[in-house]
């Protein structure tokens, strides 16, 4: 399990999250802010954790189709570039994102680092001139064996497009010396490739044995020249994965103070692009003599309304819609929504409106968001506004509190080291039904009508209260701002940084001022914008 020697909530070891980098020949859809999101929630909670977090994201500019992109529109590669890259980063500031590092693949920093990283390869062998036929995929850039193209139909599985044979003299990476390699760390590393479905799918195709992949192209110039033979650019993909290491300075390592958050904890993408990740990075790392990443997560994806998102449909949930729900519910809301309802595990999730405004009502403004607001208020009407003292006294007791919410911080913090977002929110949310549950078995509006039960309205209230402040700092994470709007109305102080001391039962202190707290209006619900 991917970080488990680091949960114990105190240690500083350095953890690494990236993204894919995003191609800036398309805008910024979902999908992206997805993946980048949820990588968001796991870098905050690391970081509510005390671990010295690098989170990292960005674009991927080169390559053929960015070149075709710009051409249609009369523009420089650069300039269509620099037009796209500002969109996704402006996704940053939407969904209040807290990545360290923005990386292009255009910045100089990064052109060096690769050209360093594959004039190597070449030095000792691992790259080399010659001729290669075999099936191409052109939509995709990537070539296919014999069986592969067969079980293809020889039509590509993205496009439905033929596959064309092609010949070419590039320069080639000998993926193929990897094999028993790779097939080796694999088996050692069951957790290398995540979900286990998708790792299936690796070992499957892996099995049916590796090519030697063309890593420059000759039919287009925007790209980084091949070092030494300047009439070939490096092939989009080999550029694209070495993001994670140039971001880190990892050509040269020993002047790079970022070298120590290498190797990554996650690199998250989606399915698409998982044989990328899982082989080839990992060949390529072996050859450079890099340590391997703790795991490569491959979520499903997201479509609208139960229909595949597509350019012909034109059903995109693009920044315009998110931006129409994060005005209507709340950014924080959104957030919420994509990291317990996404498509993490092998299967797709639906987008939908109707969803959406469910999952809303259900678990944000019926439960998280009542159950702080009628707390609050019970004490500001029966406690003047001041946090009761429990006397560990009667039913329901300080005891099993204390108890039940540790079993719900350790199950919550155990599902986000292992990338399961939404077990850990369930953990979380679990404390919350609780409280909403104690509150009408004990009717604590009820007992406070006879001024003989205030000790045990204290008791009841004080346990609601601190089990909403350790559910609600299990779910910063996730929902930053609003939860942040709680410490404050509660007067909860900045986070420690030590996630499991914040979240001990009893650091509420009695006499804390408790204001009333409104974190999740009523929203009316409209089919459509
Ligand atoms: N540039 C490559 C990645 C290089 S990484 C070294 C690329 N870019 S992309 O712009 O096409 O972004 C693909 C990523 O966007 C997916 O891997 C996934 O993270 C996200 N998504 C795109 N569509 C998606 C959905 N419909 N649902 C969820 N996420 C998906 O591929």
């Amino acid at each position: 399990m991917p970080d488990q020697e680091d949960h114990s909530g105190t240690n500083a070891a350095p953890a690494y999250i990236t993204t894919p980098i995003y191609y800036v020949n398309d805008k910024p859809h979902i999908g992206h802010a997805y993946t980048t999101t949820i990588c968001d929630v796991w870098a905050r909670a690391k970081r509510f954790e005390g671990r010295d977090v690098f989170f990292l994201t960005g674009t991927d500019e080169h390559g053929v189709k960015v070149e075709k992109s710009a051409k249609e529109r009369g523009m420089e590669p650069q300039a269509l570039a620099d037009e796209n890259a500002a969109e996704f980063q402006k996704v940053m500031g939407l969904f209040n994102l807290s990545n360290d590092d923005f990386i292009r693949t255009t910045d100089p920093r990064h052109e060096e680092q690769v050209r360093r990283f594959v004039k190597r390869l070449h030095d000792q062998g691992d790259i080399y001139l010659g001729e290669f036929e075999g099936w191409y995929d052109e939509g995709q850039e990537e070539y296919h064996t014999e069986t592969k193209a067969k079980e293809l139909d020889y039509k590509s599985p993205i496009s439905q497009r033929p596959l064309v044979r092609a010949t070419e003299t590039n320069y080639y990476f000998r993926l193929s010396a990897y094999q028993e390699r790779l097939e080796k760390f694999l088996a050692e590393n069951p957790d290398f490739v995540r979900p286990e479905a998708r790792r299936n799918e690796i070992l499957g195709r892996l099995r049916e044995g590796l090519l030697d992949v063309p890593v420059t192209r000759t039919n287009f110039s925007w790209g980084i020249p091949f070092p030494g033979d300047e009439e070939h650019v490096i092939y989009v993909w080999i550029d694209a994965l070495m993001n994670y290491a140039t971001a880190l300075g990892m050509a040269d390592p020993d002047s790079s103070e970022r070298a120590r958050y290498w190797p990554a904890s996650y690199h998250v993408i989606g399915k698409e692009i998982l044989w990328f990740h899982a082989v080839i990075w990992p060949a390529l790392l072996m050859a450079l003599d890099l340590p391997q990443p703790r795991c490569v997560y491959a979520h499903s994806f997201w479509i609208s309304e139960g229909q595949k998102m597509s350019k012909s449909l034109g059903n995109f949930i693009d920044l315009e819609q998110l931006q129409g729900y994060m005005d209507t519910y709340g950014r924080d809301a959104l957030r919420f929504f994509l990291a317990s309802q996404g498509p993490l595990g092998a299967t797709d999730s639906d987008f939908s409106r109707s969803q959406f405004h469910e999952t809303y009502n259900t678990d944000l403004v019926n439960t998280l968001g009542n159950c702080a607001s009628r707390t609050s208020a019970m004490i500001g009407k029966y406690c003047e506004g001041a946090c009761p003292t429990d006397t560990g006294e009667d039913a329901g007791g300080a005891e099993e509190w204390a108890q039940f919410t540790a079993a719900q911080m350790d199950a919550s913090l155990a599902a986000m080291d292992r990338f399961d977002l939404s077990g850990s929110i369930a953990a979380a949310m679990a404390i919350v039904r609780k409280v909403d549950a104690f509150i009408n078995e004990t009717a604590p509006f009820k007992l406070a009508k006879d001024p003989d039960n205030a000790v045990t309205v204290g008791n009841i209230l004080y346990r609601c209260a601190e089990a909403v402040r350790i559910a609600s700092c299990l779910l910063e994470a996730v929902m930053p701002a609003r939860m942040n709007d709680l410490r404050v109305a509660w007067n909860l102080g900045e986070p420690s940084g030590n996630i499991r001391e914040e979240c001990t039962w009893g650091r509420l202190n009695p006499g804390t001022e408790i204001e009333k707290v409104a974190l999740f209006p009523r929203v009316e619900f409209t089919e459509s914008e």
